[in-house]
């Protein structure tokens, strides 16, 4: 499978990122492609709303985005991995997510295959309900679906991850792929 990985943190070595790569090796040994798009180290602008791509053409806006954009239409699956940044996904995610918009007409009702892996620094299972309503509302949205998720709480430090039960979930969840 072609698969794109999208990361959302600004920490290079945090939480999610550690998620995300411990994914991927787990896919890559089972020969999977994959394609990591780092969002918060890409130029890639808020939507702006003037609807010239029509949910389905360019934007008129010329980032990176544009090197991202084939890659999201020909995966068979989209990884997210972020950080909980005050009960959502981080603005760098959100703002790449937003930039769907021109490819709406290309992705919805195209089957591809999701998994979310998050992470954040409180325990309560609660405080994660809305980030994961959210992605299962786009799941239902888009048409995809949702083979995995990693849901890790009490996470704080960067790194701090390195020493729980979460990596192995989700290394094998790439290797279940
Ligand atoms: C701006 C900001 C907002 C945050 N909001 C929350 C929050 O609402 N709930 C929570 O439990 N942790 C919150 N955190 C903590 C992070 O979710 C946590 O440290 C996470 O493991 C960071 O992942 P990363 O290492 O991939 O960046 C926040 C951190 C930052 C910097």
């Amino acid at each position: 499978m072609k698969i794109v990985v999208l990361t959302g943190s600004p920490r290079r070595n945090g939480n999610s990122a550690y998620l995300a790569e411990q994914f991927i090796k787990g896919a890559q040994e089972k020969g999977h492609e994959i394609y990591r798009f780092d969002c918060a180290f890409k130029q890639v602008e808020p939507c702006r709303a003037c609807n010239r791509c029509g949910m389905d053409g360019p934007c008129v806006i010329k980032d990176d985005f544009n090197e991202l954009r084939p890659h999201l239409i020909a995966a068979d699956m989209v990884v997210f991995a972020t950080p909980m940044y005050y009960f959502g996904i981080s603005a760098q995610m959100k703002r790449v997510i937003d930039r769907f918009y021109a490819i709406n007409g290309q992705i919805k009702g195209h089957y591809k295959k999701a998994a979310y892996l998050m992470t954040y620094a409180d325990t309560a299972k609660k405080e994660a309900e809305p980030m994961l309503l959210h992605y299962h509302t786009l799941m239902d949205y888009l048409g995809w679906e949702s083979v995995g998720e990693v849901v890790a709480s009490g996470v704080w430090t960067a790194g701090s991850i390195r020493n729980t039960r979460y990596p192995e979930q989700a290394y094998q969840l790439g290797k279940s792929l």
